[in-house]
């Protein structure tokens, strides 16, 4: 009916390195194409379905479980889930890649150096973190699990943000989800 298959696009990476920029961006694209889509993040999450969790180990758990749940469903209805989460641990991402099963689960690392987030500091957390204001930030005291085996990694330090637009749209091409051009 939506003339597109539908998908979960899993984007992983530190605070700052550009996840929901380029979900929201990957998004316009496709509604160029006249796909349906929705993009979870922390705006439309953290603030309400997770707002009791914080961000220990066990709480960042099950926020990946809840958006991974979610976005299953929203795969379910046909649409393109397109999720914007630090997502920190690979057990966590694994289990989310299980629950939807092989083919619907894309992840996309958005791959942004530390010393490049912290300079952008977009939220002022960073420093934050360092005055100790703020415990278990990922990158200053809790750990970011680089994915091992990505279906995307791309460079959001230097690359332009069209062009990590382009990288994704051509791997959905790829994958059969959205058709290719004529
Ligand atoms: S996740 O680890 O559970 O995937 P999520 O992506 O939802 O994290 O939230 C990350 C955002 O929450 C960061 O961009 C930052 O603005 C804010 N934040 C607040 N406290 C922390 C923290 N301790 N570690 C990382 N991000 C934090």
């Amino acid at each position: 009916m939506n003339g597109h298959r539908s998908a979960v696009v899993w984007f992983t990476g530190l605070s700052g390195a550009g996840k929901s920029t380029l979900a929201h961006a990957v998004e316009e694209r496709l509604h160029q194409m006249g796909c349906r889509t929705f993009v979870f993040d922390g705006d439309n999450v953290r603030h309400g379905l997770c707002r009791d969790l914080g961000f220990s180990g066990d709480d960042r758990k099950e926020n990946i479980r809840r958006i991974g749940e979610m976005a299953k469903l929203f795969a379910e209805a046909g649409v393109i889930a397109l999720t914007a989460f630090i997502s920190p641990f690979r057990a966590d991402r694994s289990r989310v890649r299980q629950l939807l099963g092989s083919g619907d689960f894309i992840e996309v690392h958005c791959r942004c150096p530390l010393e490049i987030c912290e300079s952008r500091d977009v939220k002022g957390m960073y420093r934050r973190a360092r005055a100790g204001e703020i415990r278990n930030f990922t990158g200053i005291s809790s750990p970011y699990e680089e994915p091992e085996n990505p279906e995307l990694s791309i460079d959001t330090a230097s690359m332009p943000l069209d062009q990590c637009v382009d990288q994704v749209i051509g791997y959905l091409r790829g994958r059969g989800v959205i058709a290719k051009p004529q």
